[in-house]
């Protein structure tokens, strides 16, 4: 008699705990848990547009343009301003002769992005230079007067370092249109140029 009162209210209680289980909340877990991993990991559309996009081509070889290293103190300015600064609007100082700090892009007013190369490396005047590059410091004399390197070699490493070094932590900036031919030549002529 005893043990069929157990049964009894061990019946009960499945018949209880099952209820419990048919309710919304408890039956998602096992449909998730069927769901396979790829399908859960998967990229929003978005993301993976803007992943695509940011995505670079193959490493460019270029050929210098004639012409392009100057000692116009204008485009040595427009270099040394590129390379020391990050964006436009934050930039410090007046922009030199033939460089904005806002620029139009698709008719909207938007912060021209400069190189902020003294992230990464140090060179004359830089206000917290990087040491993750090599020191860009009296560059002329140590590598170019000596033979070590030519303005070609400097030329190609800014518009596209990949060339010689396809782990370089470089930005890649005249096949990514980050900046134009004209500005890759005035940076290669502030590097070179004797400060
Ligand atoms: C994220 C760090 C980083 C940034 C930003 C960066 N560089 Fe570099 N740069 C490097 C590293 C690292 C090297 C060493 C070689 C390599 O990785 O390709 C290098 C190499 C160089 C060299 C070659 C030096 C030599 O003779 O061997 C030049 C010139 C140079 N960078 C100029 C620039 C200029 C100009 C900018 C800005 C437009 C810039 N770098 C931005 C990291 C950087």
């Amino acid at each position: 008699m005893k043990k069929r009162v157990q049964v009894a209210t061990a019946t009960m209680l499945f018949v209880v705990l099952a209820g419990c289980a048919s309710d919304g909340a408890t039956q998602t877990a096992p449909a998730q848990a069927a769901t396979p991993k790829a399908v859960l990991f998967e990229q929003p559309t978005t993301a993976k547009a803007i992943i695509e996009k940011d995505k670079l081509g193959a490493p460019v070889k270029y050929t210098m343009p004639d012409g392009c290293i100057t000692d116009d103190a204008d485009a040595i300015a427009r270099g040394g301003f590129i390379f020391h600064n990050l964006n436009g609007k934050k930039a410090k100082g007046d922009a030199p002769k033939g460089l904005a700090k806002m620029i139009e892009v698709n008719g909207k007013k938007v912060e021209k992005q400069y190189g902020n190369c003294v992230a990464c490396h140090n060179i004359e005047k830089a206000k917290g230079g990087g040491n993750i590059g090599p020191d860009l410091s009296n560059y002329k004399a140590i590598f170019i007067d000596t033979g070590v390197r030519d303005h070609a070699f400097v030329y190609q490493k800014i518009a596209d370092a990949r060339i010689d070094n396809p782990n370089t932590h470089m930005t890649i900036n005249l096949t990514t249109k980050l900046f134009t031919e004209r500005e890759i030549c005035d940076i290669t002529s502030y590097v070179v140029s004797p400060k």
